[in-house]
C-alpha cells in the first residue's frame, strides 16, 4: 500500500513540476512575445511617423532648447511654445513640475500637426528633492544596491514632477581630483565605477521604462572627460587606446550592458578628434562593437563648440560633423533646426542619417510610454505626496550614513559620549544647509538639509553645545573670527570642528589648482588644536584634499563629503555610535596636489619607489605614498584577515578560480567591513598595473565574528589588450591579494595555464 502511495507521490510531483515549467515557459514566451509584439509596434509608429515628417518636423525632434528662467522668460517661452506648435522642438531641458509639463505636453500633441509628444529632461543627479550623498561620496559606501536605492528614488520624485529623462548617472573616471567634476562620478576606479553605473542604471530606469514612476537615464560623458589635462575642465584628453578601453570605457560598458537609454557625448576632444564629432567611438565603439541601441544626446552647446575645437569653421558644419559622428539630439546648438535644412538640400546631409537620428528619438518616446499616454507623467496627486516622502528621507539617512568614511580614530575619540556637557562645534560648514547638498542638488532645497550643527543639536540637548563659525565662509582669508571659536573650545570637553569646501568649490567648472583646505581653515585648526581639547575634524568637501596637517596633529577624521537633505542626522548618527563608519574611499588622497596624477592601479615601471635608493620613481621633498589610499577606512572596531586559500592553484585560461579569505571582526563592536579584491599579473606580452580591483563585498560583522569570504575569478578578470590591441588573457603568474584597502592586504600566487 505504501509503495502505490510513493508511487502516486512521485507521479504527482513529476505532473506539477511539468506543469510549472510549461507555464513558466509559456510565460516567458509570452512576455517574449509581449516584447516582440511592442518591438513591432514601435517600429510600424516610427517608420509611418517618417513617412508623414518632413525635413522640418525631422529636424525639430533632434532639436533639444531649455526652458527659461529669468529675464525675458515669458517673451521666450511663448516663443518655444509657437516652436512646439510648428514641430521645431522635440524635447526640453529643465522644465520640470506637473503643471508646466503638461501644458507643454498639451501643446504637442493636441496643436501640432502630428501629435508627438515632447521629451523632459533634467539633471537628476543624486536625488530630486529628496538628495542623497554626491556620487563620489555614494561610491564610498561601496554599496551598489545602495546606489540602485537612490536612484530609483530619484526617479519616483522626478517622474511624479513630469520628467521623463534624467542626464544621469555621470560615469567619468576620475584621477585628477583638481578636477571640479571628480565629486559626480564614482572616483578612479573602473571596476568600482561600472558596479555603480550598472545599479544607476537599474535604479533610475527600472523594470518598465513605460511606468510612470521610471526615468530614461543617460551615461555621461562619453567619454574620458575625467582625463582633462591640469584638472581642467573642457580640457583636452590625450591617453592611449589602451587607457580609454581599460579604464574610461568600462563603465560606458556596463551602463550600456544594463540597457542604459541614453548616452551624452563629451566635450573634450581625445588625441584631436572632440567626441562630438568622433564616428569612431560613438558609431564605431558604442553602436557597432557595443551593439548600443539608443539615443546620444549632445552636451550643452557642445556641437557649438565644434568650432573652438577648430574642426568646424561654421555652425552648419559642425551640426554636420556630429550628426554623422551619431549625435542624435542637438542640446541648445540650434545647429539640426536651423542649419541642416540646407545641409540635406545641399547633399552634405544624407537623409538616411537624419532619418536613423529621428528614429532613436521616436523610438526613446515610445519606450517612455508617451505614445500610449503622453500625460502618464503628470499628475498632481503623485507630485503631492511623493516628495520629501518620510521613507525617501530614512533612505536618504542610512545611505548617507554607509557613505561616511572614518579616516583617522586616535585615544577612541570617537564615538563622543551623549553625556557630553560642553561640546563646541566650530565651523560654518556646520550651519550651511546649501553645501550640504552639495553641487548638481536638481530640485533640493536648501531649507530642507539637516546640517550638521542641527544634527547634532538633535542628539544633545541644546544647552550643552556652543557653536561658532571661526571662519566666514570656506575661503574666507578673515580671521576674525578665530577667537570666539578657541575661547568656545577652551571652555568645552571636545571639540567637532567642521572644515572643508562649499559644494560651489565642486561640480562642473570649478576646478582647483590646489587639494589644501582653502581659506584659513589650517590656521584655525592649529589655533584650536592649542587647546589641547580633544578635537574631531568632520570634513565636508568634493574631492581628495591634501590634509596633511590635520593627519598629523587632529586625533579623529570623519570624510562626509556632501552627504545630501540627511546630512546632519547621518554624522551625528556616526558621531555619537548610533553607526558604526564602515564607508571606503573611492578615489586616493594624495599629500600634495603635485603628485597628481596618483592612484593605486599604476604601472611598476623599471625603476619602483624605494625609500632608499635615490635613482627610482619618487620625490626628493615629499613621501610618493598616498596621504590615504584607494580603498581606504576605518571602523570604530578593527578587523583581522587570515587564511587566504586560492582553488585550485592553477586554471586554463577559461577556467574560474575560487578565492577564499577569513575575516574576524576583533573588536568591541558590531560594524560593516568592506573586503577588497586585487590581481596583479605578474607578467604581460604588454606592463600591467600593480594591482587592480576585482571584486569587493561589504560585510556586516557582530563584535568577534569571523566569517569565511568568497569570491570567484573568471577569465574576464585577468583579461587585458594586449600589444595589437585584442582582449586577451595570457598565461603566466597571478597574484590575489585581499584586505580591507588597496595597501593593508594579504596575497597568494596561482597560475593560468596555457590551456
Ligand atoms: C552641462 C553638463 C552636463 C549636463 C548638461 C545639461 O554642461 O556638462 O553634465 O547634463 O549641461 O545641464
Amino acid at each position: 500500500m505504501m509503495r502505490i502511495l510513493d508511487t502516486c507521490k512521485s507521479v504527482a510531483l513529476i505532473f506539477i513540476l511539468l506543469m510549472f515549467l510549461r507555464i513558466s515557459a509559456q510565460a516567458q514566451s509570452q512576455q517574449s512575445s509581449n516584447e516582440i509584439f511592442a518591438a513591432m509596434r514601435m517600429e510600424s509608429i516610427v517608420d509611418s511617423l517618417l513617412a508623414k515628417m518632413t525635413l522640418q518636423e525631422k529636424l525639430g525632434q533632434l532639436n533639444q532648447f531649455r526652458w527659461v528662467y529669468g529675464e525675458n522668460e515669458e517673451k521666450i517661452r511663448e516663443q518655444y511654445r509657437a516652436f512646439v506648435k510648428e514641430g521645431k522642438i522635440g524635447s526640453f531641458l529643465g522644465i520640470f513640475g506637473v503643471e508646466k509639463t503638461r501644458e507643454l505636453q498639451r501643446i504637442a500633441v493636441e496643436e501640432s500637426r502630428l501629435a508627438i509628444p515632447l521629451l523632459f529632461a533634467f539633471d537628476v543627479i543624486h536625488g530630486f528633492r529628496t538628495i542623497f550623498p554626491v556620487p563620489l561620496g555614494e561610491a564610498a559606501s561601496w554599496e551598489p544596491a545602495d546606489a540602485e536605492k537612490s536612484a530609483r528614488i530619484a526617479a519616483i520624485e522626478a517622474a511624479a514632477s513630469g520628467l521623463h529623462w534624467t542626464y544621469a548617472p555621470m560615469l567619468d573616471i576620475a584621477r585628477d581630483p583638481r578636477w571640479g567634476r571628480v565629486v559626480e562620478g564614482a572616483g578612479e576606479d573602473p571596476y568600482l565605477g561600472s558596479q555603480m553605473a550598472a545599479a544607476r542604471v537599474r535604479g533610475f530606469q527600472g523594470a518598465d521604462l513605460t511606468a510612470e514612476n521610471t526615468l530614461l537615464a543617460c551615461a555621461k560623458h562619453f567619454v574620458a572627460y575625467g582625463a582633462a589635462e591640469g584638472g581642467r575642465d573642457y580640457n583636452t584628453a590625450d591617453i592611449s587606446e589602451r587607457t580609454l578601453r581599460e579604464i574610461f570605457l568600462p563603465p560606458f560598458k556596463a551602463a550600456s550592458d544594463a540597457g542604459v537609454a541614453t548616452v551624452m557625448a563629451a566635450f573634450n576632444e581625445i588625441a584631436g578628434i572632440p567626441m562630438h564629432a568622433h564616428g569612431q567611438l560613438i558609431n564605431g565603439v558604442l553602436r557597432d562593437e557595443w551593439n548600443f541601441p539608443g539615443l546620444v544626446v549632445s552636451d550643452f552647446t557642445g556641437i557649438l563648440e565644434l568650432q573652438n575645437h577648430g574642426v568646424a569653421g561654421t555652425r552648419a558644419d559642425a551640426g554636420i560633423l556630429a550628426l554623422k559622428a551619431g549625435v542624435d539630439i542637438d542640446m541648445v546648438s540650434s545647429s539640426y533646426l536651423e542649419d541642416l535644412p540646407e545641409a540635406v538640400r545641399q547633399g552634405k546631409m544624407p537623409m538616411s542619417v537624419v532619418d536613423a537620428a529621428v528614429a532613436r528619438v521616436l523610438r526613446l518616446k515610445f519606450q517612455a510610454g508617451l505614445f500610449d499616454d503622453p500625460f502618464r507623467y503628470q499628475n498632481d496627486e503623485r507630485e503631492q505626496n511623493l516628495l520629501l516622502h518620510k521613507n525617501h528621507l530614512q533612505a536618504a539617512r542610512e545611505i548617507a550614513r554607509k557613505s561616511i568614511v572614518l579616516l583617522k580614530n586616535e585615544n577612541q575619540t570617537l564615538p563622543l559620549a551623549k553625556s557630553i556637557k560642553n561640546l563646541a562645534v566650530i565651523g560654518a560648514l556646520a550651519n550651511d544647509n546649501r553645501a550640504a547638498l552639495g553641487s548638481w542638488h536638481g530640485a533640493g532645497r536648501d531649507e530642507d538639509a539637516v546640517t550638521v550643527l542641527r544634527g547634532i543639536r538633535e542628539v544633545i540637548p541644546e544647552e550643552n553645545i556652543s557653536f561658532a563659525n571661526g571662519y566666514e565662509n570656506p575661503e574666507s582669508l578673515d580671521k576674525s573670527g578665530f577667537a570666539e571659536a578657541v575661547a568656545l573650545a577652551a571652555k568645552s570637553e571636545a571639540v567637532v570642528l567642521v572644515l572643508g569646501e562649499h559644494g560651489g568649490m565642486s561640480g562642473e567648472a570649478s576646478n582647483r589648482s590646489s587639494l589644501e583646505l582653502p581659506g584659513v581653515q589650517n590656521q584655525l585648526a592649529a589655533a584650536i588644536h592649542k587647546t589641547g581639547k580633544p578635537v574631531v575634524v568632520v570634513l565636508m568637501n568634493g574631492r581628495p584634499l591634501s590634509i596633511n596637517w590635520l593627519d598629523q596633529n587632529m586625533p579623529a577624521i570623519l570624510e562626509t563629503w556632501f552627504l545630501g537633505t540627511e546630512m546632519g542626522h547621518a554624522v551625528a548618527d556616526v558621531l555619537f555610535g548610533d553607526y558604526n563608519p564602515g564607508g571606503k574611499l573611492p578615489i586616493t588622497f594624495p599629500r600634495s596636489v603635485g603628485q597628481i596624477p596618483l592612484y593605486y592601479n599604476h604601472k611598476n615601471t623599471g625603476r619602483p619607489p624605494l625609500k632608499e635608493v635615490l635613482w627610482t620613481s619618487k620625490y626628493i621633498d615629499i613621501d610618493w605614498t598616498p596621504l590615504y589610499p584607494f580603498g581606504f577606512g576605518l571602523s570604530y572596531t578593527t578587523f583581522a584577515y587570515s587564511n587566504i586559500v586560492l582553488n585550485p592553484k592553477n586554471i586554463s585560461p577559461s577556467g574560474t578560480l575560487d578565492v577564499r579569505v577569513t575575516v574576524t571582526n576583533t573588536g568591541k563592536v558590531d560594524g560593516d567591513e568592506v573586503v577588497q579584491l586585487y590581481i596583479r599579473d605578474e607578467v604581460g606580452s604588454v606592463t600591467r598595473p600593480v594591482k587592480q580591483l576585482r571584486n569587493f563585498k561589504r560585510l556586516f560583522f557582530k563584535a568577534g565574528e569571523t566569517k569565511t569570504v568568497s569570491f570567484e575569478l573568471d577569465a574576464s578578470d585577468f583579461s587585458f589588450y594586449n600589444a595589437a590591441m585584442k582582449k586577451v588573457v595570457e598565461p603566466g603568474y597571478f597574484t590575489v591579494f585581499v584586505g580591507g584597502n588597496s595597501q593593508d592586504v594579504i596575497e597568494a600566487r596561482f597560475e593560468i595555464r596555457a590551456h
